[in-house]
This record gives C-alpha cells, structure tokens and sequence, in this order.
C-alpha cells in the first residue's frame, strides 16, 4: 500500500444525540492513520462528518421541539467541537445537509436510475429506525426487536424505489475473491462474504412516509433512503471539500467503522459504487465495540460514557494512547474509569514521562544541558529501533494500530532498562567512565526522539512538547527523524513541567 496519497474516512455520525466515546474511538483511530500516513509524507485526505438526514433525525428533533434542520446544526456543532477536542487533524468535515453533497447524490443517483439499476415496487418489512434498516423475521431479536439495539421494530409497507442490489452478486463475489484484504479482519471478510453468499434482495432506496431527506430527483414525492445518502458522503466530500483537484484522493485507501454498519459498506457499498462505475474503496477496517460494563456504549441503550471528563482530567493525548493501547484493534474492549487511570499512572506517567523527566535532568546535569557525541557502542539498540520502526509501519499497512502502539512501547520499556543497567549516576561518578556516561546519555536522547516520532500519531501533543525539551524541532515528525542518532548530538535540552501530570481524583 505506498503510493503517494492517502484517503482515510470515518463513518458520519448521525446527529439523534451527543457524542460519546464510541464515536470518539472511530475519529481518534482514523486521526492516527492519518498522522501515520503523513508522516510517511504522504498527501493525506481525512474525511470526517455528519449523517443529518432520516427519520431518526427527524424524530429527535420533533422530541427537542426543533425542526430537523435547527436540530441538526446544533448536534453537528457538536461532533465538530468534539473533533477539535480530540485533535483530529481532519481536513473536511462533511454535513449530508450540505447543498454541494445533496447535488451530488441527486446526480449519481440520475445514473443509476438512467441505466436501469433503479425501479419501483413496494416493500413491507420490519424496520428498525435507530439503524435505519429493515429486517427479515429470521434475522429479529426475540419479541420483534433488532437484533442490535434491543428496541421493538416496526411493520413499514409503501411504494418505493428499488436498487438492483441481487444483480450484483456474482460481481460483488469476484470482487472478494480478487481482493481478499479489502476487508479487514479477516472473520468479517467472511461474515461480509456470508451475507452475499446467502443471496441479496433488492435494496428500497427511497422513503415516501418521511419528508427530511434528499428528493428522489425523478419523483420529489419521495426521498432518498437515508443509508444511501449517508454513503456517498465519502465520494461528494472530495467535490467540494477537497480542493480543486480533489478527485485525485479517490479511490478511499481505508475506511474505518465499527461492526454495526459492515453490511452497509461491504455489500450495499460497493455494489452502488458497481451500479455508478466509480472504483472501489481499497479497504475497509472494521473495529470492535467499546464496552461499558460488558455492554456496547450506545445512545439507544443509554449506556454512554462522556469524554470530556476525561480529557478535562487527563488530557487528550491519554485518551487517544488508553483507547488505542487498551481496546485491541479489530476487538471488543471494555472503557473503564480504573483501566484509564491504571494505564495513565503506570505507563504514560511513570514509564514514558519520567524517562523523559530523568534524561533531561541527567543531561542538564551532568553535561551542562547538550547532548553528547555518540561513541557507536549501542549499536544494538539502534538496530532495536529501525527494527521496531519497520515494524511499526507493518502493523499499519495490516491496519493493527494497537500492535503498533505496543511495538513503540517495546522502545520506551528498552530505554528504562538501559537507565536502570547503566546507572548514568554512578557513571558521572567515575572520571574514567566519562565516555561511558557521554553513551548512555546520548543513547537516550537518541532512543527517546525516536520513540517519540513512532508515537507522535498517537499522542500527537505530548510527542511535540516532549521533542522540543529534548532540544528537536517539534514540528518535524517525518518518519525518517526516527532514524538512529540523526540531529541528535549538540542537541540542547530543556526541563518541562511533567509531561503527565499526577490526578488528582478521577471521573466515574
Ligand atoms: N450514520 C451512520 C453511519 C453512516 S456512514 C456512511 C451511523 N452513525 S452512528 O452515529 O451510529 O455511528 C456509528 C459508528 O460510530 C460506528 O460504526 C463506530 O464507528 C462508531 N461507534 C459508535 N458507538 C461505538 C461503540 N460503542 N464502539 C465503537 N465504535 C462506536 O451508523
């Protein structure tokens, strides 16, 4: 996967309710490929945004006494702000409210109609309005509920219009075989695959019951079904959310999601895309849930944690490194208060912040605050580096953040040791050991700007303050600043307030 540009997405968040962290997981997973990428100083798109429309929509905002649209912008505000609070650097934040957007789908849309792909019929079946999605009886929870929030569906029968999504079966099978990565982890490669195999009904893609929403541009009695809207998203966002030449991003080289929403990119997706001769997404990377109590964190169950608290405690960047380190990428993890803090305490603080805490102060005082020479006698852990660097770059292309995350970890824990083994007190002791002082202490601050380059995606702020204490130009993070030792003699340090500081008290 190298080529020179770099098109990430995240699903749009429907905008019923506020953020929580769910969501906050997608966008900080998305943000750290996207860092990853330009740091491989790749020309990175990253898409982010809002799913306005529906009768999902619509109905929270007739529960807030607001219209769809005055409801709509305020909850988009919100994603936004928690985007910013998050630090996602991304460039383009889509609302399918945006006139350019509904243009855009109205047209495609055109196309498929125009080519045959779309006729009318009528549809009755079980619709569950918090997935915007019909259900066959086989697939219902127990008592008529979905099968994913728990909450009884209802009985929907009209007229609609319909996508030709059976023809595409053969097709959408050769396209599994021929790219068996495309979707990732593999178990829901298979599931995707099943559900095809299994056989594929025609999609109802309008809604005649329901006025907030895209006209069908061929019957504006109708409107266009909320998931077809919502999907395109990835591809209008890059007409006028991109630049001049936005059209050089497509087609997306990974889109994230979490496991509810796998049918509607792996089958529906590409299947539009097929119908709309418009290539395919290169791979889609499909994550777990993040549990509360054993529970999916949802709006529908109400069983939500708040971000915010812990960012206003913590920080943002321990968010980003908990969430990424704690939850295995591709799995199910749970989120909780102890894990946070135990992972806040014992790793980000004691391991990472206090090695940099005593190498500047070592520095400072036994060389008068510049980074010696190196006397190429810790040739090993250079190795160390470039090995965990490739490796770090691997679990990337494989889409296995966490596993990059521990192999950068893998350095911090090697340089403690190098600490505790080499004693640089007892060194600066010895005026016979002063080469052997001169080493260590230029292997730290070698080892600690490597790392910190590796771990810049994750935690992007902490990384920056912490290059510059150790006399580096924080806003270069170029994977090639991780090579071995570059720009690292001479360096002057600086001591900086604890990178992360204790916590008093923390949220529940
Ligand atoms: N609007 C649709 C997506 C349309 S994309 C063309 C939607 N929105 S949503 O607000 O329900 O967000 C779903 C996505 O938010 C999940 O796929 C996942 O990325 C993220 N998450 C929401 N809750 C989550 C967890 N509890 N755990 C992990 N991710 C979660 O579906």
């Amino acid at each position: 996967m190298s080529h020179d540009r770099f098109y990430v997405t995240t699903p749009i968040y429907y905008v019923n309710a506020e953020p929580h962290v769910g969501h906050a997981y997608t966008t900080i997973m998305a943000d750290i490929f996207a860092r990853h990428h330009r740091q491989r100083g790749e020309d990175v798109f990253f898409l982010t945004g809002t799913d306005e429309h529906g009768a999902k929509i619509a109905r929270a905002a007739e529960a807030a006494g607001h219209t769809p649209k005055s409801h709509a912008d305020t909850l988009s505000a919100k994603f936004r702000d928690l985007g910013r609070v998050l630090e996602a650097s991304n460039d383009f934040f889509i609302r399918t409210t945006d006139a350019a957007h509904i243009t855009e789908v109205q047209r495609v849309l055109g196309i498929l109609h125009a080519r045959g792909d779309i006729y009318k019929g009528s549809y009755g079946g079980w619709y569950c309005t918090p997935c915007e999605a019909f259900y066959t009886e086989g697939e219902l929870a127990e008592a008529y509920t979905c099968p994913i929030h728990g909450t009884p569906v209802e009985w929907l029968e009209e007229d609609n219009w319909f996508f030709r999504l059976s023809a595409y079966r053969e097709r959408l099978l050769a396209h599994f075989d021929a790219h068996p990565e495309w979707v990732v982890p593999t178990p829901r490669y298979n599931e995707a695959r099943r559900m095809i195999e299994s056989g594929l009904e025609d999609l109802s893609i309008s809604r005649s019951q329901i006025s907030w929403g895209v006209p069908v541009p061929w019957d504006p009695e109708q409107v266009i079904y909320v998931w077809v809207d919502a999907l395109f998203n990835y591809w209008t966002a890059l007409g006028y959310g991109a630049g001049a030449d936005g059209a050089r991003y497509w087609p997306p080289d990974l889109q994230l999601m979490a496991k509810d929403i796998l049918k509607f990119h792996a089958v529906i997706w590409p299947a539009l895309l097929m119908a709309a001769e418009i290539e395919l997404p290169r791979r889609l990377a499909i994550h777990g849930y993040v549990l509360k109590g054993g529970e999916k964190m949802s709006k529908t169950t109400g069983n939500l944690v708040d971000p915010f608290p812990f960012i206003d405690d913590y920080g943002i960047d321990a968010l980003r490194y908990y969430l990424c380190r704690e939850i295995r990428f591709g799995e199910d993890g749970t989120f909780s208060a102890e894990g946070f803090d135990a992972r806040y305490t014992g790793e980000l603080a004691n391991e990472l912040g206090n090695l940099l805490n005593r190498t500047v102060i070592m520095i400072d005082r036994y060389r008068g605050g510049v980074v010696p020479a190196d006397q190429g006698e810790d040739r090993a852990l250079a190795d160390e580096v470039a090995q965990r660097q490739a490796e770090i770059v691997a679990a990337f292309d494989a889409a296995d953040i966490t596993r990059a995350v521990e192999a950068a970890w893998v350095l911090v824990r090697a340089l403690n040791r190098l600490v505790e083994q080499r004693a640089p007190w007892v060194l600066a002791k010895d005026p016979g050991a002063a080469a052997d002082l001169d080493q260590v202490l230029f292997s730290l601050a070698a080892g600690l700007t490597s790392v910190l380059v590796l771990l810049w995606p994750i935690i992007p702020g902490s990384a920056a303050r912490a290059l510059a204490s150790l006399g580096q130009d924080p806003s270069q993070v170029l994977l090639a600043r991780a090579t071995w030792g570059d720009g690292i003699a001479g360096a002057r340090v600086t001591a900086i307030p604890p990178l992360f500081p204790r916590v008093e008290g923390r949220p529940e």
